[in-house]
């Protein structure tokens, strides 16, 4: 452990799935400030090439979780992998009423099978590493119930289980965490409301705000600093913890 420098990442070789945007993007740019090789995987390619274009040491790599083909065309190319973040998802907004079989599959595609695919396919190269982690993005939605997020709770929780499941079956060998946030102020949410919300963004935006008892959404840079301590050194002893952050939300 480097005391006087913490959280350094160099050496290390890391792939953010659906890195191109959101907590994804600012953990791109946190790991690779620290010193990390960034894989950008996304299937955005235009913005993970111009995210590539503006950070030295980083590279897009055309993903889709949801495609086995896909997982297997990025990664075979790979020598090596340290660090493997699964923060590619999606949303669904709905009760279980307003939840048809194709919403439940697709948010269950991205969100659950894409950790599964994207974590097995990874395993070999991160077997090989002397200092393999992987973080999965769950969200308080895994922790708690959230209105009107049927399959989106679904899917978190199911993040959250495979997180302590891969946590028992790998301690010793793979570090694996989980963080879970909040609201976060990311083009995910303003989709959303753009979507659901059109015209009444303002006052919908300030009960997305209130949903964190200190007041605010979270900022993903927020979120990628907490991915960054996962993936340090100084994080050896985090091993199969759900980290919640989300100003407050999860202690009421
Ligand atoms: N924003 C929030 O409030 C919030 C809260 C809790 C958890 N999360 C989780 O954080 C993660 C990132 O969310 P965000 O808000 O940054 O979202 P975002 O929409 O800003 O970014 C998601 C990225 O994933 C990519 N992506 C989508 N499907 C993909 C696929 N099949 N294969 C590869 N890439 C794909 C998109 O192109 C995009 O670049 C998600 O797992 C989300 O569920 C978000």
């Amino acid at each position: 452990m480097s005391s006087n420098r913490p959280f350094r990442l160099e050496g290390r070789t890391a792939l953010i799935t659906g890195g191109a945007s959101g907590i994804g993007e600012q953990t791109v740019r946190a790991l690779a400030a620290s010193g990390a090789r960034v894989l950008i995987g996304d299937i955005n390619q235009p913005a993970a090439q111009s995210l590539a274009s503006e950070i030295e040491n980083s590279h897009p790599i055309q993903l889709d979780v949801s495609d086995p083909s896909s997982i297997a065309a990025s990664l075979e190319r790979l020598d090596s992998l340290d660090i493997l973040v699964n923060n590619a998802g999606i949303g669904h907004v709905g009760t279980i009423e307003e939840c048809s079989l194709a919403d439940w599959r697709n948010v269950m595609k991205v969100n659950v099978e894409g950790v599964f695919l994207v974590t097995c396919a990874a395993l070999p190269l991160l077997l090989k590493s002397q200092r393999p982690c992987i973080v999965n993005i769950g969200s308080v939605a895994g922790l708690v119930g959230v209105n009107r997020r049927f399959a989106y709770c679904a899917s978190k929780g199911a993040v959250v289980s495979m997180t302590r499941s891969l946590a028992a079956d790998y301690a010793g060998r793979i570090r694996v965490n989980c963080v879970c946030p909040g609201t976060v102020g990311t083009p995910f949410v303003e989709a959303y409301l753009e979507k659901y919300h059109k015209h009444e963004k303002e006052e919908v935006r300030q009960q997305l705000d209130a949903r964190q008892p200190i007041g605010r959404v979270g900022k993903p840079e927020e979120i990628a600093h907490l991915v960054l301590y996962l993936c340090s050194d100084e994080a050896e002893f985090v091993h199969g913890s759900m980290m919640a952050i989300d100003g407050g939300w999860t202690a009421l």
